[in-house]
């Protein structure tokens, strides 16, 4: 097997002696992919690099502020770092649509014209830089599953919407517990690098129907209780991947005097080998309970809580 912290000293100096003095583009997602990919070409090319990050308006609450403070100026990697915020653009473009393939369509396509839109800004580029992995490469060259259910917008295809000499794809060998590893050793927070899956699409795809800000928010809220709750529960480190969802249904309740009628929230959480298939975990009781209670009293506009225990099939991991 191979010693993880060889493979990055390895790769560093490999980059290095390859691209030499050219320029290096990196779209960073914030995912532990991208964000290790991206500090192996800042090790190799310092500023030679430059990271730009969309933010789409459609990330976990706080994430964008996360990212920016490992991989902005005040942070400890040397590379150019640029923040886009795109959440009007996107939320404008999402207005009034409620098909999902149609929705991760747009999110996919402005991604990507944004990131072409920052690209030409900075000029000249010879190789970008993409956080593929083994099963990526896998998973694209059999057309897998999920591939085929549905469009990844990250996952396979060569862009062609920059102008640019190579792709460099520097974990295109390893698999993820080794991308986390090499990503400890190069000293991202662990946070960033034992973070779960998130999809490229965002919140867009955990809000069913149309997406606003206001639902955003709603979901965003949610989700923060639910990770801190099993944060506390230590329950982050033995389930697979666990998010709220915004279901499109309202339902009456009752808060004090008063009637409601307001959203109710899902809470995903699921166990699974390859993301093919999934099983939903057995989270305690307790835990659901704790969680409930405080997503009705603390977010607005949600006034029930659902769990979900489908498996993947006949469900899939995520709502759209
Ligand atoms: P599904 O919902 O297809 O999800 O059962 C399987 C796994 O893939 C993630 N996922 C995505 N990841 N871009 C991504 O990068 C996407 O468009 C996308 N859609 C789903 C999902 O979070 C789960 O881990």
């Amino acid at each position: 097997t191979w010693r993880m912290e060889d493979f990055a000293e390895q790769t560093i100096s490999e980059l290095r002696e390859k691209i030499g003095d050219g320029k290096v583009l990196c779209a960073l997602s914030g995912g532990v992919d991208s964000s290790v990919a991206a500090v192996l070409l800042s090790k190799a090319v310092g500023k030679n690099l430059t990271c730009v990050f969309v933010d789409h308006g459609l990330l976990r609450k706080d994430e964008g502020d996360m990212v920016s403070a490992v991989f902005g100026p005040d942070g400890p990697y040397d590379l150019n770092f640029v923040r886009v915020d795109a959440s009007d653009l996107f939320f404008s473009k999402l207005k009034g649509i409620t098909e999902p393939e149609q929705k991760r369509k747009i999110i996919g396509e402005e991604f990507i014209r944004v990131f072409e839109q920052e690209a030409k800004k900075i000029g000249k580029v010879d190789y970008l830089v993409q956080g593929t992995i083994y099963p990526d490469v896998v998973e694209s060259g059999l057309g897998g599953e999920s591939a085929k259910i549905k469009s990844h917008h990250n996952v396979g295809g060569l862009p062609d919407y920059v102008d640019f000499k190579e792709i460099v794809e520097p974990l295109r060998y390893l698999f993820k517990d080794e991308v986390r590893k090499v990503g400890l050793h190069l000293g991202i927070p662990e946070k960033l690098v034992m973070r779960q899956p998130f999809p490229g699409p965002g919140l867009g795809i955990r809000i069913i129907g149309e997406v606003t800000p206001e639902k955003v928010k709603i979901v965003q809220e949610a989700d923060a209780i639910y990770r801190e709750e099993m944060d506390k529960a230590g329950m982050n480190k033995t389930v697979g991947q666990y998010f709220a969802a915004l279901t499109n249904m309202r339902s009456v309740g009752v808060m004090g005097d008063e009637r409601t009628y307001d959203y109710a929230i899902a809470l995903r959480a699921v166990n699974t080998i390859d993301f093919m298939t999934a099983d939903a975990a057995e989270i305690p009781y307790p835990v659901l309970k704790t969680v409930t209670n405080r997503i009705v009293n603390e977010v607005n506009h949600v006034n029930r809580v659902f769990y979900d225990i489908t498996s993947k099939p006949p469900g899939t991991i995520e709502f759209e």
